[in-house]
Order: C-alpha cells, then structure tokens, then sequence
C-alpha cells in the first residue's frame, strides 16, 4: 500500500500538530511509570546520613573546592571499577546536598577513599602534599590544622537539610553539637555507643592529632575516611540493584 506523505510535508501546521502528538506519547510513556514508583533510587543496604563531623568536614570540602579537582563518581567502566573499586550507586548521593560527582579529575576520584590511608596519611598529605606524594600537583592546606572548628550551629546544617528531605530525627538534631565532641575523641572516656547507635559505622577518634581541639582538619578527614564505606558490597547483587 502506498502512503503519500505529500499532504504533511507541505502544510507546516498539520506537521507541526501530529509532531507534537507523537513527541506528546514517547513523552507520557517515559513519564508516567516514574508517578507510580516510590523511588527512582534503587535501595541499598547501610546508608545513612552524614554524622554532624561528617558533615561538618564536607562542608569544607564544599568551601575549599576539592570538586574542582576530585570527582566523586565511579563510573560503570572496566578501568574505573578496577582502580577505584564498585561503581558509584544512585543511592550513595541521595544525601548529598549538593552533591559532589564533580566534572574533572585534576586528581583521583574520591568517592571511595574511606580507609585507603590512615588518618596521619591524610593530615599529611592535606599539609603539605609533597611530602608524601612528591611529584603532587595538588595545593597545601596546612591552615585547617590550627583553624578551630565552628561547630556550635550543627543543629542548624542538620535542619537545613532535613529541610531539603534528609531524614534527620529530632534526636540527631538534639544531639548534634555533642556528637560532634563524641566522634572527634575529645573526651576519651565517653561512651560512644549512642553515637553508634544514631550514625552505625561513624569512625570514631582523633583525627589530626590534636586531641585538645576539634579543627577543621579533624572534619575534613572524618568526612574523607567514610567517603565509600557505608554499603556492603560483599552483601549486595546485581539482582538487587535491577529491582
Ligand atoms: C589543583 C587540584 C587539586 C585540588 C584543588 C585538590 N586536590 Fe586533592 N589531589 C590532587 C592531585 C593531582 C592528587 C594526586 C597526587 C596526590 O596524591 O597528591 C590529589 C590527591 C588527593 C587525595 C589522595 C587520593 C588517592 O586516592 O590517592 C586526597 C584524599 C585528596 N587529594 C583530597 C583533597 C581534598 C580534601 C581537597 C580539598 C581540601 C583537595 N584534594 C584539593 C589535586 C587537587
């Protein structure tokens, strides 16, 4: 059977409509089963929202502009996945306010940094880069050692971001100004259980060495030494992430 197309192709009005009701279609088809799903990101076992050092450290991570130079994003190829191990998963961002897949790597991605060196490493390495990784190219941040850290308002940065759908509770935000104490060691005799008990996995301790201030290095490598240790992936399929 022949179909002419002649009558379309010369009336721009009749092309534009049927155009519009065939996009109009696709579109509905793509969209509509998104309203039926609850969730869009596969859930995952272990994630939780940052602790208040935790965030705390991103935050500074934010200020200082790591992302200009660090991604967070392993991507699902063969080279990414063996260098910095399972490729990122939606739902390891959906705390992230704002968050810091980044768009160049200056330096390694991050994502899943959290216990690859220890913290002396770190304060190291964030004082003078050179010193432990000699040809370097990243810059010194040696002032977060003496810079005390701000912390008196943590409450607030927990209700902003309950406010933009993090689920914190009220304890959390109760409690925030001292779980800042509990995980930076300042006390050591204190009983770190409901810390635990609130944020599971949170790595407890001094951080920079320092254990008679809570700087801003202590944040930052609290906030580095977690980046990619919440989800179990011995524990986790490819079954479950196709759900
Ligand atoms: C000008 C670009 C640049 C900026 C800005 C930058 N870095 Fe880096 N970073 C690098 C480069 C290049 C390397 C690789 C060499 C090295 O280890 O020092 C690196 C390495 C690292 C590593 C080691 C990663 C690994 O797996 O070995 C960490 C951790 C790190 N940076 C954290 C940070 C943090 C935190 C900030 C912000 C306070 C920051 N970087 C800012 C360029 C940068």
């Amino acid at each position: 059977m022949k179909f002419s197309h002649e009558p379309i192709e010369t009336n721009v009005i009749l092309l534009a409509v049927l155009t519009l009701i065939t996009v109009s279609i696709g579109g509905l088809v793509q969209i509509v089963p998104l309203f039926t799903v609850e969730s869009t990101i596969e859930r995952v076992e272990g994630m939780r929202p940052y602790t208040p050092l935790e965030l705390a450290g991103r935050n500074i991570y934010v200020r200082e502009g790591c992302y200009t130079c660090h991604s967070q994003q392993i991507r699902t190829f063969r080279d990414e996945v063996e260098r910095y191990g399972h490729y990122s998963l939606a739902a390891e961002s959906m705390y992230d306010h704002p968050f810091q897949w980044g768009s160049k790597r200056t330096g390694p991605d991050l994502a899943r940094v959290g216990g690859k060196y220890s913290n002396a490493w770190h304060v190291a390495h964030l004082t003078d880069p050179r010193s432990v990784v000699p040809e370097s190219i990243m810059p010194p941040y040696a002032f977060l050692n003496t810079k005390p850290l701000r912390y008196e308002d943590m409450a607030d940065h927990l209700k902003a971001n309950r406010a933009v759908g993090v689920p914190y509770t009220d304890e959390q935000i109760q409690t925030a100004v001292q779980d800042v104490r509990l995980q930076a060691g300042v006390d050591p005799d204190a009983d770190t259980a409901e810390l635990l008990n609130r944020y599971p996995k949170a790595v407890v301790g001094d951080f920079d060495g320092n254990p008679e201030v809570i700087s801003e290095m202590d944040a930052l490598v609290a906030y580095l030494q977690m980046l990619g240790t919440l989800v179990d992936f011995s524990t986790v399929s490819p079954e479950d992430l196709r759900q």
